[in-house]
């Protein structure tokens, strides 16, 4: 038998040499973190630059060998257990740095990282990002970190804009200074949000399910000016800023995607946050929906395998990236509104949603699609999970976990 069996050690082998000690030390150090015990939790409960020019030619998009040990903040949210349950199938060593602010469903989340034929490379750390000193001790040793942790719903960010400032902004200034800290000269990406344009200044017309925008047919690309609606979009917005300053004068590997409405397994979706997710729920379980506005509005939908690929691409060809804020969205192929989103999921169970329509949301645009031809040209990246099929398959990660959803929502 030889070791050029395991992908793992072979993936090391084309690291460079002076990684190796610290690829023997994640491997000694795996943790025996008891989450439920952590959190004393009964066991029951558990002014962006013009566009680069570039084609898309020369990216990489072999198997990630580059990393050793990553850290993955948020990584019991839902973005981030996905991306530190993929790093794990590589065979890298994964810390997930969480609050647990989110709930129920990160305990749900680290179970499942847990359960993984690699969990053993899993460590968890419970802390928050506003923490410097903490999260620094988190990430020794770690050559990429993965900004996930944030402070996500609109309506919160309205309700205590400070604890969204601590989260949000404060917290990735703190992630920028432990990346700076590091030796191992770390590739840092962050989820930004598309919320950073506000609502994008354009002319919106009404159609008998949707909006859409009148003259803009590709959606909102990097050049449309950033103007926080709400304290959620400034607050991303201060982190994706920071990330260009520091990729600026430190050099620092980053890049910020603004992502729109991103969906899938491992989404605990409540009402304020997460609503394909939520609908998906609702549409299993047979729960009323409040749908705040007519319905009309419209999302780009993006499916969470597209967001894997997009970070495992921007880590391969950070040379290509670095210093760029760059949109994530399910593009113009995958708008889908409130109303056609419900039909769909009536049409898969057969089954009428019980619907109130109630006052509009402060900050919720009528209309937002994105334009992703950046990420098109820098990383060669495109969605490639059509909505409608995402959706189904969202909706049977619910199905097949009716018992660990229920417990959450
Ligand atoms: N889901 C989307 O549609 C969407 C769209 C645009 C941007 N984003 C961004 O993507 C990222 C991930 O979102 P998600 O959908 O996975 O949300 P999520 O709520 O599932 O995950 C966020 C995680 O961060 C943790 N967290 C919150 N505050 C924290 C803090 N102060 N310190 C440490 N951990 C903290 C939560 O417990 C949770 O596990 C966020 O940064 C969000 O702003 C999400």
């Amino acid at each position: 038998m030889t070791f050029l069996a395991f992908p793992f050690l072979r993936s090391q082998l084309c690291v460079r040499a002076w990684r190796w000690p610290s690829v023997l030390m994640s491997w000694i150090s795996t943790d025996k973190y008891d989450i439920q015990a952590s959190l004393g939790l009964p066991p029951e409960i558990l002014g962006q630059k013009p566009y680069r020019n570039g084609s898309g030619s020369g990216v990489d998009d072999l198997p990630m060998t580059l990393v050793s040990k990553a850290m993955v903040t948020g990584g019991a949210g839902f973005v981030g257990s996905n991306y530190a349950s993929h790093l794990l199938q590589a065979g890298h060593a994964v810390v997930i740095y969480d609050d647990f602010s989110r709930g129920v469903g990160c305990l749900r989340n680290v179970e499942w990282l847990k359960s993984h034929q690699n969990g053993k490379r899993l460590s968890v750390v419970n802390g928050g990002v506003a923490d410097l000193e903490s999260l620094s001790a988190a990430a020794k040793d770690c050559d990429l970190i993965v900004h996930a942790a944030a402070q996500v719903s609109v309506p919160k960010s309205i309700s205590g804009p400070g604890l969204d400032f601590r989260s949000n902004a404060l917290g990735t200034f703190n992630v920028l200074e432990t990346a700076r800290a590091l030796e191992t000269d770390p590739v840092l990406l962050y989820t930004s949000s598309n919320k950073v344009y506000g609502i994008p200044n354009a002319h919106l017309q009404e159609q008998e399910f949707r909006y859409d925008f009148e003259g803009l047919s590709n959606g909102v690309d990097e050049t449309f000016p950033i103007k926080g609606e709400e304290p959620y979009g400034v607050s991303k917005a201060a982190g994706d800023l920071y990330l260009h300053a520091y990729s600026e004068q430190y050099g620092l590997k980053s890049v910020s995607f603004r992502c729109s409405c991103m969906f899938g397994p491992h989404q605990y979706g409540k009402e304020e946050q997460g609503w394909v997710a939520w609908f998906c729920i609702a549409a299993a379980l047979g729960k009323p929906l409040s749908i705040y506005g007519d319905g009309k509005q419209v999302r780009d939908l993006l499916y969470i395998d597209d967001v894997v690929h997009a970070f495992d691409l921007a880590t391969k060809n950070i040379d290509r990236v670095r210093g760029e804020a760059i949109n994530l969205g399910g593009g113009k192929e995958n708008v889908a509104s409130l109303l056609e989103t419900i039909a769909y999921l009536e049409s898969l169970t057969n089954r009428k949603m019980h619907l109130t329509f109630k006052d509009w949301r402060p900050g919720d645009n009528k209309c937002y699609y994105t334009d992703c031809s950046k990420a098109r040209e820098l990383m060669n990246w495109k969605s490639t999970v059509p909505w409608k099929e995402g959706v189904s398959k969202t909706l049977d990660w619910v199905k097949s976990n009716v018992h660990e959803v229920s417990t959450v929502v």
